[in-house]
């Protein structure tokens, strides 16, 4: 539940990266010996990735936001189904099980539906190196006799793609190069680890990655990356309330993109070391955003960005054309008084408008983040139902929004209106 209206000020923290989380989780999987990886977001995809850990014979301690994975009694245990659906990113067991053990079984994973969500650029790399990928009912049989370094050009820029080859090649014979290749910063985070792990790894950051295989890899401590998208959408939620919001632990680089559009649309901004102080002044100008690969404007922030866009003084208009399908969040800010159009793949906003609280529906992480900015900017109180979506990525939501002064509460759902909800 949120009442709008109220101006945000204060300071802020950012989490670790969700996005490398969930692959890290599974780097950790190629060590002989424990892997320490600091910083880790409270958020439920990570608790998932761990119990999956778990279920392979891992065990798993937490000590606050530090997890230590003692990978020396893991088994190629089949996951098939359970946990796996829970999150997309649980397909980053198939490169770390494929690495370590030369096979696996995963079911196909689950995560937000943004339109169709293909992944076979990953099994495309996992075949050039050798493996035999076969699906079954459901779930990906990878089976290699031994894993050999490859060439492998990717036809699409795929995150998971790049990251999930790099986790099956890092221990494959010989050497493999991956072009085309993503640059996001949680893959630089991911190889990070590998490399402190033993492995070798060059190019992470351009578009050309090579990797010569080893015959083992060791357990090391890591400090993860701050999370660009959480970073991303309070930045927003300050563009539309703030008063002076400053974000703490935040790498401003990895969201320049964004920093550049809230810049041309009126917001002062201020970066000192890891802070950012967001400022805006005045009415906000409206402004155009094409969502691209990094370094270009993140697909995860296109929802949050179209709720702040119903606020700007005239028409922008987004493009996705990394998922052109991700609107799950339009029809909800249509409930709420937004005048948006979805005309030949691109969404356009037009303002400005006031928004009206409503009830409305996460239909996933960002649909959800979209929602709160709403909430937070819209007259009276809105209710947003499917928080599990937005737990699975923003830790302790509802505590950073009311110390930045919003008056933002969780309420349980009846058991009829549970009903009532499932049945929506
Ligand atoms: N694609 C293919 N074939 C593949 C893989 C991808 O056609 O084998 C296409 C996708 O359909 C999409 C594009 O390539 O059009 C890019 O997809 P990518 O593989 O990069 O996405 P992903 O790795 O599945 C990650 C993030 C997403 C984020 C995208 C794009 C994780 C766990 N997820 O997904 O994050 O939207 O990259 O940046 O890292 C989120 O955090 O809310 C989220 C959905």
């Amino acid at each position: 539940m949120i009442e709008g209206g109220h101006e945000l000020s204060g300071q802020v923290r950012i989490s670790g990266a969700k996005n490398s989380a969930v692959a890290l989780l599974p780097a950790s999987i190629l060590a002989d010996s424990q892997v320490t990886i600091e910083g880790l977001p409270n958020i439920s995809d990570v608790e998932t990735l761990s119990d999956l850990l778990e279920e392979i014979g891992g065990t798993v301690e937490w000590n606050d936001r530090t997890i230590t994975v003692n990978p020396e009694k893991m088994v190629d245990m089949p996951l098939p189904n359970g946990k796996v659906k829970k999150l997309r990113a649980s397909y980053y067991f198939m490169g770390a099980m494929l690495g370590k053990f030369k096979k696996a079984v995963i079911g196909l994973p689950g995560g937000c539906y943004l339109g169709p969500r293909p992944i076979d650029q990953h099994i495309k790399g996992f075949e050039a190196l050798g493996a035999e990928v076969t699906n079954e009912q459901g779930a990906i049989y990878l089976r290699a006799k031994e894993l050999r370094g490859a060439r492998i050009y990717l036809d699409v820029v795929s995150v998971g793609a790049t990251i999930n080859i790099m986790l099956a090649a890092v221990r494959a014979k010989g050497k493999t190069i991956i072009e085309n290749a993503a640059k996001e910063p949680e893959i630089i985070d991911v190889a990070t680890l590998l490399t402190n792990m033993g492995a070798k790894i060059k190019g992470v950051g351009t578009d050309v990655i090579r990797i010569e295989g080893v015959e083992s890899l060791h357990g090391c401590r890591h400090t993860i990356i701050p999370d660009r998208i959480e970073a991303g959408t309070y930045a927003i939620a300050a563009a539309a309330m703030g008063k002076e919001v400053v974000l703490d632990n935040v790498i401003t680089r990895h969201i320049e993109s964004l920093l550049a559009k809230l810049r041309e649309m009126g917001v002062r901004l201020e970066e000192k070391d890891d802070q950012l102080l967001i400022a805006p002044r005045g009415p906000l100008k409206s402004v155009d955003i094409k969502t691209l690969v990094y370094p270009g404007f993140p697909t995860d922030l296109q929802q949050p960005f179209t709720s702040l866009l119903t606020k700007a003084d005239s028409t922008g208009v987004i493009t996705d054309t990394i998922y052109s399908a991700r609107l799950k969040h339009i029809d909800e800010l249509r409930r709420m008084n937004a005048m948006i159009k979805v005309e030949g793949g691109s969404i356009i906003v037009s303002g400005p408008v006031k928004l009206q609280g409503a009830k409305v529906k996460a239909s996933d992480l960002r649909a959800g983040a979209a929602l709160i900015v709403a909430g937070l900017m819209a007259e009276g109180v809105t209710e947003i139902t499917g928080l599990e979506h937005i737990d699975r990525g923003y830790e302790n939501i509802i505590e950073k929004l009311t110390n930045l002064g919003a008056n933002v509460w969780r309420e349980e759902m009846t058991p009829n209106e549970i009903k009532q909800f499932q049945n929506s």
